[in-house]
């Protein structure tokens, strides 16, 4: 019987989606049925047991078929220990078992968006259990998150894993893809079969050079533009694991979230926590599916509203040209050559803050140089004002040297233990901002910074990994949560300073992309993708950087630095930055007319074509990890406009090519079938369907090569 109440509910449930409905509620009041474009998602009930989860994967399959569980909706340390937990708690008694059972459920609207929420509690113990699916279907994604409140009257429950969300996956054999890398070499892709037992990605030291996003399909099922993806990233910027644990009859569980690893958190009665989200997806249209969902989502949906549909300003940075070598007259000559070239924002990097002679000292200390800059910044500001540049600023408000004013009055201010060493990286130690006076010092200094100068755009960065998370002078049952309070802490820091000053850009750095996810995302506008500038490096990190987030989000300078002695062209370099936000880096005071004209040329046409760049959506046609080749297109969201971006790697020895890889004839995505192209440089008039499905071969011949194609609809 309770099986045919099911059966007529899920008919039901599939009757009410041709209504459009993202959530739908079977008619037993006790299952639950997410939709989004290609996935659907099943949740059921039952008085007196925890929540189960049915099922998550294409919306094709009949729904009828899907009976029986996959597992717990919120995964427990309790009970038989199969699953990876995603609640472990430390009750006041010393229990350790959880026994969650099914309160009740409601369907509320957040932020524009239908959002299941699911009541659970301990059967025994006050400890209240909240599970969030906020469904976005045009994007096909599910944000996850969980709240938990001690509902007791008188004591604590400590908290000693508290994840963000699990989901899983029927028996099969599944393939992950994640990216991962180190200082210079972010966002590099690895491919690893899962078998029986668990893989865990994580941040120890919140420094990941890589990313939370993961991708899992059916083994040997791969292709760029077809195939069955989950996928998924978290939205937190501190340490973070993700648990991919393959369970003895071949269930794959998925379990993302804070890393728990030496962390807990002390409620006290009336207190709740609430996980970062983590954003899980299914698409049916292989990795092509997967960044362009999670292009667009980032894009239009997590980003600053405030800047979101802003186009990028051009930088000019002056890192690479000056070191922390800066003076008033130096940076005008460079913006005054920046605003000749066609720059919009000029930036002013280390440096130019009191005691900054090198990195031994300073940080921490968050006013001008006096020596360096005699007059203060304002008077500078003004000049670059009046070239018609805005301006913006480094800051690392992180961090402290311990040869700098702040430190000497408060050397308690930084993570530490007693009688353990102090360590340095970078001759810098890290602020404890979980501490409230450490977060309104950061909050005075900069908002003083910002409010005395004319500033437009911070770029704010954070240069090593944190070691000796110690808080001695915090309530022994606080110490151990000090980083997620940290974490806390950042965010709101960020939050306060541009709810102030709105109409700042904030630029994500740490050493290069060492901490990039859509928790930082969504209070920051762009990301410093990495230190690495030489362009074929950035093609591979560009291109691997792209299946997870969007290109108006990756800042990516030209330099003078030749990583690998190849000394490639000035052309080269910028073809390779347009495809991302475009900046500069040299030392363009030193620059010939000729370097001048062309870096003046290409910024005219990044002008030209950023829109298309910038909110359009991309297509990694040709990957350079397989070919001697990468191939980007962006389409505009109108289908009126196409850019390619075309980039010729090392050539063989003797001009031997292997067949593997050589040019191959490009079907061009996104456009319109029915429409008419042109292509810039070619002869003719293509067709969309033409382009789409005969093709077209770019012609670009030699190494280093590379070419900007404009498409455009007749
Ligand atoms: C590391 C960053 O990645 C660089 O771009 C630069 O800002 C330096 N820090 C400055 O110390």
């Amino acid at each position: 019987m309770r099986y045919l109440i099911s059966i007529v509910s899920l008919i039901l449930a599939n009757l009410l989606y041709s209504q459009n409905k993202p959530i739908v509620t079977g008619n037993d009041g006790s299952s639950w049925t997410l939709y989004t474009r290609s996935s659907v998602y099943q949740i059921r009930a039952s008085e007196g047991a925890p929540v189960q989860m049915v099922f998550f994967g294409d919306k094709s399959q009949d729904i009828i078929l899907l009976r029986g569980r996959l597992g717990d909706e919120i995964t427990v340390r309790g009970g038989y220990s199969g699953a990876t937990p995603m609640l472990e708690v430390l009750f006041p008694d010393k229990v350790r078992d959880i026994e969650l059972i099914y309160d009740r459920a409601e369907i509320k609207e957040i932020d524009g968006y239908q959002t299941l929420v699911i009541y659970q509690k301990d059967k025994y113990y006050s400890l209240s259990v909240i599970g969030y699916i906020r469904v976005l279907p045009e994007y096909d994604i599910l944000e996850k998150w969980m709240e938990i409140t001690n509902i007791g009257k008188k004591e604590i429950i400590k908290v000693e894993n508290a994840q963000s969300a699990t989901f899983f996956l029927p028996s099969d054999d599944y393939e992950l893809t994640h990216l991962s890398g180190r200082w210079g070499y972010e966002f590099q892709p690895n491919v690893t079969r899962l078998t029986q037992g668990l893989k865990t990605i994580q941040v120890k030291d919140f420094k990941s050079y890589g990313s939370s996003f993961f991708a899992i399909r059916p083994a040997g099922e791969y292709a760029e533009t077809e195939g069955r993806v989950w996928f998924g990233t978290l939205h937190y910027s501190g340490n973070w694991r993700l648990d991919l644990e393959k369970h003895i009859w071949g269930e794959l569980q998925v379990t993302g979230g804070i890393n728990f690893w030496d962390q807990d958190i002390s409620l006290r009665p009336g207190q709740h926590f609430i996980s970062p989200k983590m954003s899980i997806g299914y698409t049916r249209d292989g990795m092509e599916g997967v960044s362009l969902n999670l292009a667009a989502y980032a894009r239009e949906k997590i980003l600053p509203a405030s800047h979101r549909d802003k186009p990028r300003p051009v930088l000019y940075n002056s890192w690479y040209a000056t070191g922390m070598n800066v003076n008033e007259e130096h940076q005008l000559a460079l913006a005054e050559v920046a605003k000749e070239i066609g720059v919009e924002m000029f930036v002013i990097d280390d440096g130019w803050f009191k005691g900054r002679v090198n990195d031994k000292g300073g940080l921490g200390d968050w006013t001008v140089d006096k020596n360096k800059f005699p007059n203060g910044l304002q008077p500078m500001i003004e000049k670059i004002n009046a070239m018609g540049l805005d301006f913006g600023i480094w800051i690392e408000p992180e961090m402290v040297n311990p040869n700098s004013d702040l430190y000497k009055v408060h050397p308690d201010w930084v993570l530490h233990y007693p009688n353990r060493a102090r360590l340095e990286g970078r001759n810098q130690l890290v602020l404890n901002l979980a501490r409230e006076d450490v977060y309104k010092y950061l909050y005075e200094s900069f908002y003083k910074l910002l409010s005395e100068n004319n500033i437009k755009f911070i770029k704010w960065d954070m240069n090593r990994a944190i070691s000796n998370p110690g808080f001695p002078s915090a309530k022994e049952e606080d110490q151990r949560a000090v980083r997620i309070k940290y974490v806390e802490n950042l965010y709101r820091l960020i939050e306060s300073l541009r709810e102030e000053f709105p109409d700042v850009w904030f630029e994500n750095c740490s050493s290069g992309g060492g901490r990039v996810d859509l928790g930082i995302m969504s209070r920051t506008d762009f990301n410093w993708a990495s230190d690495n500038t030489d362009p074929v490096d950035r093609i591979f990190i560009q291109h691997s950087y792209l299946n997870a987030f969007p290109a108006n989000t990756m800042i990516s300078w030209i330099t003078h630095e030749d990583w690998h002695g190849h000394n490639h062209s000035l052309e080269y370099k910028l073809n390779v930055a347009m495809a991302g936000v475009l900046g500069i880096g040299y030392d363009i005071s030193k620059w010939n007319e000729k370097e001048k004209a062309i870096a003046k040329e290409k910024i005219t046409q990044y002008k030209e074509i950023r829109n298309t760049v910038q909110f359009g959506n991309h297509y990694r046609l040709v990957s350079p990890y397989e070919n001697n080749r990468s191939i980007l297109q962006f389409v505009s969201k109108d289908l009126s406009e196409s850019i390619v971006f075309v980039y010729n790697l090392a050539e063989y020895p003797g001009g031997y090519t292997s067949e593997t890889k050589k040019t191959k004839t490009v079907y061009l995505r996104g456009l319109s079938p029915d429409r008419s192209y042109a292509i810039e440089g070619m002869e003719g008039i293509y067709k969309g369907d033409y382009l789409l499905n005969y093709g077209i071969n770019f012609s670009v011949s030699g190494a280093f090569r590379s070419r900007i194609f404009k498409i455009t609809a007749q």
